[in-house]
């Protein structure tokens, strides 16, 4: 059975978190875009592990995780990060491969991202980890991907520079690479994972272009990067918070303003420890957007929603959830193309009772506060989609599931 985790916000929902928590149950996971401008956290008792670009499974012992043909990997970021996981005592040998397909992040290729954003007018806020301009030269067919610097041939059409950088990676790459195709085909009859990056509006298409990412992080990018046809996709989980945050530029309807919401996104941020995984940057926070939500939902046939950071709302009196639009005087229901909409419209939201009390060791659904219930009722019942699984805390152990993932519906 296949299933995918994507986010299905601005990125960092946690999916780095709920990945490892299904990862017990599955035998490979396979990440399927971005590269090191993610970053995914995994919390097991007192370890804390930050991953950029291997599959979020890792840490469980003897799962197989594959960087999907849908990732563009920097080797230098990748060896860093595999000797941090061996030095903190993961053995890795064996079971972390990586697509002959995916595209290789080439030291000059960071230099240009970092060159062009400081050219834009209206900055990105990209992460300066070379992602667009790598995905870039793909589609310009002037890429380099993995299995290509396998091959001699073509490593000698490269320039000094490039040669230089991929040398020390070469033989060391050259045991991880698979050609996943018959890999997936031969391993059809198991429990795999694809875990997604960034989030449903950071994707090219589907997000608030210009300012997103530039790989496919939507649910449809599990197909394309990670190596499977669409059909093949059985149950689609879309990640999100009790609220929204986003790093990087770019409109956020719901974003707390100081004047209308008073200390609101000093308080999430500090409760939350709103800082990027990747860069440190304080992450922006707003109220939950159910439009956004369901728009979400709707392009990326979400089955099941996962709710995290529920707990930090614990200390919260009332709760706003953002429920519609107001551009110009018109209610609007959908989430638009429209940049100019999307930075000016103002907000129609609803308000929820607090539990005002913490969450974090509750064991089961069952034993949640009626008051948290509620708001999962509502978010149920606006996106059309049930909260499958629910997550109290940043500890693997501080998750809820409400039904098997793992049985076709
Ligand atoms: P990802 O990019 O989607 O994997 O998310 P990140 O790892 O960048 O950011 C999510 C952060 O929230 C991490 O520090 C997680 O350990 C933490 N986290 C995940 N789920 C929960 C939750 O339900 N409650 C709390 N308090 N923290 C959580
Ligand atoms: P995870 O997987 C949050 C944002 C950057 C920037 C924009 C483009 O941890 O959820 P890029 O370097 O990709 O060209 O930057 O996208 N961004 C993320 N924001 N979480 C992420 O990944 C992100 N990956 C990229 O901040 O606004
Ligand atoms: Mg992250």
């Amino acid at each position: 059975m296949n299933i995918v985790v994507i986010g299905a916000q601005w990125g960092d929902e946690g999916k780095g978190k709920i990945v490892d928590y299904l990862a017990a149950e599955s035998d490979i996971i396979v990440r399927f875009s971005g590269g090191a401008n993610a970053g995914h956290t995994i919390v097991t008792g007192e370890e804390v592990y930050k991953l950029h670009l291997v599959p979020s499974g890792v840490i469980y012992p003897g799962k197989t995780v594959i960087l999907g043909t849908g990732m563009v990997v920097d080797p230098k970021a990748l060896f860093d990060e595999l000797d941090m996981l061996r030095g903190r005592g993961i053995d890795w040998t064996g079971r972390v491969l990586i697509s002959d397909r995916a595209h290789v992040v080439l030291q000059r290729y960071k230099r240009l991202d970092t060159e062009a954003e400081g050219r834009r007018r209206n900055p990105i806020g990209t992460t300066g980890r070379g992602i667009g301009i790598t995905y870039a030269m793909k589609a310009h067919r002037e890429g380099v991907r993995i299995g290509d610097i396998l091959e001699e041939s073509v490593v000698a059409t490269l320039d000094e520079e490039d040669r230089d950088f991929l040398k020390p990676y070469i033989e060391r790459l050259r045991p991880l690479v698979v050609d996943i195709a018959p890999y997936l085909a031969a391993n059809r009859t198991k429990h795999i994972l694809y875990e997604g990056a960034q989030g449903v509006l950071l994707d090219l298409d589907v997000g608030t272009y210009p300012y997103v990412s530039s790989g496919y992080s939507a649910a449809a990018g599990a197909s394309l990067g990670g190596g499977i046809g669409p059909r093949a996709i059985d149950r689609v989980l879309g990640v999100f918070k009790a609220y929204t945050t986003r790093v990087g530029n770019g409109p956020f309807p719901t974003e707390f303003r100081d004047d209308r919401d008073g200390d609101l996104a000093t308080k999430i941020r500090e409760i939350g420890h709103e800082y990027g995984t990747t860069t440190g940057r304080p992450r922006r926070c707003g109220y939950l957007d159910l439009v956004a939500l369901r728009y979400a939902c709707r392009t990326n046939s979400i089955d099941s929603l996962v709710l995290t950071h529920l707990d930090i709302y614990d200390s919260f009196e009332e709760i706003k959830a953002c429920v519609a639009y107001e551009y110009r005087g018109k209610p609007r229901s959908d989430f638009p193309a429209s940049i100019d909409v999307l930075s000016n419209c103002d907000l129609v939201t609803r308000t929820f009772k607090g539990w005002n009390r913490s969450i974090g060791g509750s064991g089961r659904y069952e034993d949640l506060p009626p008051e948290a219930k509620d708001y999962i009722r509502f978010i149920e019942e606006f996106t059309e989609t049930n909260v499958d699984v629910v997550s109290v805390g940043n500890d693997r152990k501080q998750t809820m599931v409400r039904r098997d993932l793992w049985t076709r519906s």
